[in-house]
C-alpha cells in the first residue's frame, strides 16, 4: 500500500508573522473544504523555510491534524562543521522535524547542488531518521532532445546510491513545469512517474508530481494511477488554496 503525501514547498517565502497568518487560518479551511471520508492514511506536508520550523513545531499541536507535519527544504551531510550557512540533520531531529526535500533544481540549478551531494544529504538524513523527498526531473532542453527518460534514470542510479528505499519519498519535477504555469500533462506525468517506479528496488515508495499544482489540476493529477501525491510550491502560499489542494476529490 503506497502512502499518499500532500505537500507544500514554501521556498522563500513566509516569514514568521505571514506563517502564523497562514496557520490560523490552513486548519479552517482543511475543514470547509473536506469532501472525502478522509483518506486516512494521507499525510499533509508543509517544508517551509528554517527560520519558521521552531515556531511552527509549537503551534502544531494547538491545530490538533495529526497527520499534518513540518518539514525543511534541505540538510548538510555532516554533523556539525566549517559549513557557513548549513543545517545538519540532527538540527532537525532536535525540533521534531521528520521530512526534509533534497535535490530540489532550484538548489541543482542556483546553488551547485550534484548527484553526489545529493546522495551525501540523502544518506545523512536516513541516518537521523528523517525521510528525504528527493526531487528529480528534466529540463526543457533535456525533454526537447528526447533525454528525459535517460537524465532521470542517470539521476536515480547516482542519487539512491546506498539509500534505503523503505524510507524514502521522490519528487517527479520536470524543471519546465517549476513555476511557470506550464503543467506537465497528469498523463505524461503518470508515465514518467511509472518508469522511475520501474528502477526501484521497492515499488511501494511514494512518488509525487510537482510543477505547477493548482486547485484547477489537483483533482485530475491525484486521479492518475501511479502518483501518489504532489509537491507544491506558489500554490501551497494561500491556505484556502492549498487546504483544497489537500483535499483533492
Ligand atoms: P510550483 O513549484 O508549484 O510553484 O511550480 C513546485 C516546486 O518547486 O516544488
Amino acid at each position: 500500500m503506497r502512502k499518499i503525501v500532500i505537500a507544500g514547498n514554501w521556498k522563500m517565502y513566509k516569514n514568521q508573522s505571514e506563517a502564523k497568518t497562514f496557520f490560523s487560518e490552513f486548519p479552517t479551511h482543511l475543514k470547509a473544504t473536506a469532501p472525502q471520508a478522509a483518506i486516512a492514511d494521507q499525510q499533509i506536508l508543509i517544508c517551509v523555510p528554517y527560520t519558521n520550523l521552531s515556531l511552527l513545531q509549537t503551534i502544531l499541536p494547538a491545530i490538533g491534524q495529526s497527520n499534518l507535519s513540518i518539514g525543511a527544504q534541505n540538510v548538510h551531510w555532516a554533523e556539525n562543521g566549517a559549513f557557513t550557512g548549513e543545517i545538519s540533520a540532527s538540527m532537525l531531529i532536535e525540533m521534531g522535524i521528520k521530512y526534509v526535500i533534497i535535490g530540489h533544481s532550484e538548489r541543482r540549478q542556483f546553488f551547485g547542488e550534484t548527484d553526489e551531494t545529493v546522495n551525501k544529504r540523502l544518506k545523512a538524513a536516513q541516518a537521523h531518521g528523517l525521510t528525504p523527498i528527493l526531487c528529480v526531473g528534466e529540463s526543457k532542453q533535456h525533454r526537447d532532445a528526447n533525454k528525459t527518460e535517460s537524465w532521470i534514470f542517470s539521476q536515480l542510479a547516482a542519487d539512491l546510491v546506498d539509500i534505503d528505499q523503505h524510507n524514502l519519498i521522490i519528487a517527479y519535477e520536470p524543471i519546465w513545469a517549476i513555476g511557470t504555469g506550464d503543467t506537465c500533462a497528469s498523463t505524461e506525468a503518470n508515465r514518467v512517474i511509472g518508469l522511475i517506479r520501474g528502477k526501484l528496488t521497492y515499488p511501494n515508495v511514494t512518488i509525487q508530481y510537482g510543477g505547477s499544482v493548482k486547485v484547477d489540476n489537483i483533482d485530475e493529477i491525484m486521479a492518475q494511477p501511479e502518483i501518489d501525491g504532489v509537491l507544491v510550491g506558489g500554490a501551497s502560499l494561500d491556505p484556502a488554496g492549498f487546504a483544497r489542494i489537500v483535499n483533492y476529490r
